[in-house]
């Protein structure tokens, strides 16, 4: 039916083309082939009803693939509204055997350029299977999914969202709101029998598995979750060397701006700020780091970055890239300040780290669309600013994010984790977990022929003199890498 589709993407006609991407990102990613050669015929996971909420792109069609090569049964939407490459999308609603006409791949509803509310209802269309059941096992990135079971669930014991914060992103939780209770009077009671049927989650990010951690400590976590971004082979190579190649395809794309000589800051010098700096620091810019860490902050000095507070830099600076994961890092008074044309952008999980709702509420404000997920917004000081996907994350929001060779060691992770949960979540707590680095090791083991990379062996003798088994894991859980 028309409220129920089997799928919803935004044209199916661009499956062929998908189709032979996703068979080229299947080249750049041998550690998710890997894992369907080692499993080929056995279906580790059979019975296992994955829903999905994450980027749905080239490289997140060849995670889906897996999934289901494995032996789940998938259902996907995308964790972004200007994240989805429609082809991408069309290929894997058609799948791999399908046919536009006939279409037998996997239901996925994502376009690119959702509005919230149909973000929303595509999440919700997700996480019900055809038979009005719901999903085992979720799969998520930045915890929308994980949210929308937990809060529907409370919605529906309660009647309210308990900690429903009006000023943070009135207009998201209004249409939250809005689903819940059409729900609630359609399918009352849906969301406490759909939360009850998951056994877990693994989380693909930073600012995800941050919620997590606070469902834990205030004891509302109402599954175990697999930690993914942790794993070394994810934070310390996709949020590093991913932005590291998808930052600056965001400003090409979406600006065409010469970066060199220009003074960039980038907000937060973590993992995706690190990366980030590097890049624009090999295309010649000037790059300034804003910091609240100081372990961080001397880091970025030592690498011979300018450390220095956003208020000081602000009205000489070309370029801001926020990538701090906390809200409100550039205000409205902060934009009020910068020069005409200065180019904002964020490449944090959420866009609230741009006071964007600010923005949109200045009286005179004018926004005027350049083209597709990039606006040049006209302060009442005659001033304007130039805002990447309306302060949405930019590497996906304005070119095609990270790509296939770095996104296979996240994904690898993410399979790992999605079997050890279908395997055994009745294992764990209602707590956060990582993956042990064994299995960290192996993940960075099957990205290593693919670049010619030859690895030393250890003797026996070596080995029992710095204390590791000879197998591994080769560090202690203490290590920082
Ligand atoms: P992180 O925790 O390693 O780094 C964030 C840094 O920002 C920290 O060092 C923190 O001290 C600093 N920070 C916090 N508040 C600040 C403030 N007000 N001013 C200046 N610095 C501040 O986190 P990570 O892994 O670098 O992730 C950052 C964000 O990027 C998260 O939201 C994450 O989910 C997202 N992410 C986005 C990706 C993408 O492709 N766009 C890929 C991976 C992560």
């Amino acid at each position: 039916s028309a409220e129920r589709p089997a799928f919803a993407v935004r044209d199916l006609s661009l499956a062929e083309w998908g189709r032979k991407e996703i068979r080229l990102a299947e080249q750049e990613m041998p550690g998710l082939m890997a894992l369907r050669a080692e499993h080929a015929g056995k279906f580790p996971l059979k019975g296992a009803k994955i829903m999905g909420s994450l980027h749905m792109t080239v490289q997140t069609a060849v995670l889906i693939e897996t999934l289901v090569a494995l032996g789940a049964d998938v259902r996907w939407v995308s964790c972004n509204i200007f994240s989805t490459q429609d082809h991408a999308a069309a290929a894997v609603a058609v799948g791999p055997t399908g046919t536009v006409e006939k279409p037998n791949g996997t239901p996925v509803f994502a376009w690119k350029g959702e509005t919230l509310e149909e973000y929303w209802w595509c999440t919700e269309q997700a996480l019900m299977w055809s038979d009005g059941t719901g999903p085992n096992l979720l799969l998520d990135d930045g915890g929308d999914a994980t949210l929308l079971v937990h809060k529907g669930t409370e919605y529906e014991l309660s009647g309210e969202i308990p900690g429903f914060d009006s000023d943070n992103e009135p207009e998201e939780w209004g249409v939250i709101l809005d689903l819940l209770r059409a729900e609630q009077a359609k399918n009352p009671g849906r969301w406490t029998k759909v939360l009850a049927g998951i056994r877990g989650v693994s989380e693909e990010t930073t600012t995800g598995v941050h919620r997590l951690y606070e469902m834990e400590r205030a004891g509302t976590l109402a599954f175990p979750a697999i930690n993914v971004n942790d794993a070394v082979t994810k934070s310390k190579f996709d949020n590093l060397y991913g932005c590291r190649h998808s930052v600056v395809d965001g400003l090409n794309r979406a600006t065409d701006v010469m970066l060199a000589g220009k003074i960039v800051v980038v907000l937060g010098y973590g993992d995706v700020g690190k990366g980030c700096a590097q890049a624009l620091k090999g295309q010649g810019a000037r790059v300034v780091i804003t910091e609240i860490d100081p372990i961080c902050a001397l880091q970025a000095a030592l690498e011979g970055y300018q450390v220095t507070t956003l208020e000081d830099i602000v009205d000489q600076a070309d370029i801001f890239v926020s990538a701090t994961g906390n809200k409100n890092v550039i205000t409205v008074e902060h934009m009020s300040r910068m020069k005409d044309k200065a180019i904002v952008s964020n490449i944090g999980h959420f866009d609230n780290e741009i006071d964007m709702a600010g923005l949109k509420k200045v009286e005179g404000m004018k926004r005027i669309n350049i083209k597709p997920q990039y606006d040049e917004f006209v302060l009442p000081n005659g001033r304007s600013i130039l805002i990447l996907a309306e302060g949405r994350l930019m590497n996906l929001g304005c070119a095609t994010g990270h790509p296939s060779f770095v996104m296979s060691a996240s994904f690898s992770n993410q399979v790992l984790a999605q079997l050890e949960l279908h395997a055994n979540a009745e294992q764990y707590e209602k707590k956060v977990y990582t993956l042990p680095k064994h299995l960290d090791e192996k993940v960075a083991r099957l990205h290593l022929e693919k670049l010619g990379v030859k690895l030393t062996v250890l003797s026996a003798d070596q080995a029992s003199y710095i204390g590791v088994p000879l197998e591994g894991p080769y560090k202690a859980s203490h290590y920082k890498y």
